[in-house]
Formats: C-alpha cells, sequence, structure tokens
C-alpha cells in the first residue's frame, strides 16, 4: 500500500494534538509519509491512502470536530483505511476506559459508514490552570502512555496493510503473478 496518511485531530486544549503527533512520529519511524492536521481544517481526504482521527472526549461526547470530520468525508472514508482514537480518561482502569469506550461507540455509531479498522482509548490530561470553575478544582493529572500510543501506531500501520503486506506487493513476483492474470 503507497500513499500518506492523514492523522486528523480535535482538542480543546492540546493534549489530544500531542498524541496525533506521537501516532504520525510513530508511524514516520516505520518509514511512512505522514500529514498531521487539526480535523476541522483537513480536507481533500481522497489523496490519503489512511486516516486516523483522533479527539478528546467532554462530557460523554466525542470533540465535535473529529465527529464532523467523520461525517463530511464519510462517503470517502468507508472506501479506505481508517483508524480512531479517543481521549482521555483520568485514569486507565477498567470503568474509566469503559465508560469513554462507550463514549467513542456512541459517537462512532452517527456514522456507521466509516468502519474504523482500529479504535482506541488514551488516557487524557486535565490542567486545572486552563479550566473554568468548578473543573478548576480538579487535581492535575497526566494518564496519557507513550510507549501505549506508540504501539497502538504500529498496530494499526499492520492492521492499515502497510508493513508485510506492503512488502509483498513489492515483491516482483506477486506483480508478475498479477500481469498474467
Ligand atoms: C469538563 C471536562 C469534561 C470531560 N469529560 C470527559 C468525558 O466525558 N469522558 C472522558 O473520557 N474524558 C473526559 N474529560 C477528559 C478529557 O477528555 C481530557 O482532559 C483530554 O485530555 C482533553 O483533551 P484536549 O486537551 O485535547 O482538549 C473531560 C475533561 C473536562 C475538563
Amino acid at each position: 500500500m503507497a500513499g500518506a496518511i492523514l492523522v486528523a485531530y480535535g482538542t480543546k486544549h492540546g493534549s489530544t494534538r500531542d498524541v496525533a503527533e506521537a501516532v504520525a512520529e510513530a508511524l514516520s519511524e516505520l518509514g511512512l509519509a505522514v500529514d498531521t492536521r487539526p480535523a476541522g481544517l483537513a480536507d481533500d481526504v481522497s489523496r490519503y491512502a489512511a486516516v486516523v482521527v483522533g479527539g478528546a472526549l467532554y462530557t460523554g461526547r466525542w470533540h465535535p470536530d473529529a465527529l464532523h470530520f467523520l461525517r463530511r468525508h464519510k462517503t470517502t472514508l468507508a472506501r479506505m483505511p481508517v483508524a480512531v482514537f479517543g481521549m482521555g480518561p483520568r485514569t486507565m482502569d477498567e470503568r474509566s476506559v469503559g465508560d469513554a469506550r462507550a463514549q467513542l461507540a456512541r459517537a462512532l455509531a452517527k456514522v456507521p459508514e466509516v468502519e474504523p479498522r482500529t479504535i482506541a482509548i488514551f488516557g487524557g490530561v486535565i490542567d486545572p490552570d486552563g479550566l473554568r470553575f468548578p473543573f478548576n478544582r480538579m487535581p492535575a493529572s497526566d494518564a496519557r502512555d507513550w510507549a501505549a500510543i506508540r504501539a497502538w501506531a504500529r498496530e494499526t500501520a499492520d492492521a492499515f496493510g502497510y508493513g508485510k503486506a506492503a512488502s509483498e506487493a513489492g515483491d516482483p513476483r506477486s506483480e508478475l503473478q498479477q500481469t498474467h492474470r
């Protein structure tokens, strides 16, 4: 599979952008071409080979830029490999992650045309200084697990058909077989 991957994100306070950039960096380290863009500004999706969309969860809802991105491009995205992530519980305990997963699933159910190959929930960031009352009373926390984020990016590259499938596609023998068909 050839062509660049788009990593699009919806963020309010920036932590989801940081994660999108880490995903993009991990994909680049595999030798893949990657563009990272705010989901609200990402257009011309059809020129990409695959798309990763991430968004923060706020009060049970996936960031509107991420959801609108899926809606806006659903016809194109339905025909290409897509991966999705959501941010982010304060701790990665089973219940918090399960709640976040259900919130993300509710958003994805609104765009059934798009069927992500991988879906992840990553821990989020609370920076009370940037929040209004009463949220500025929350303790500061950062539950992002950078190793897990990079591992998911590599898993997603596999699910997109890069790696083994890509090297097989470049194998001259498979080209020969295709020529004979
Ligand atoms: C007011 C508020 C509501 C939130 N609601 C949720 C939520 O419903 N589910 C969840 O998993 N995380 C929730 N979070 C955590 C955010 O998703 C987390 O802070 C995330 O890292 C924010 O991303 P951003 O920095 O890209 O905006 C909430 C955070 C705040 C401040």
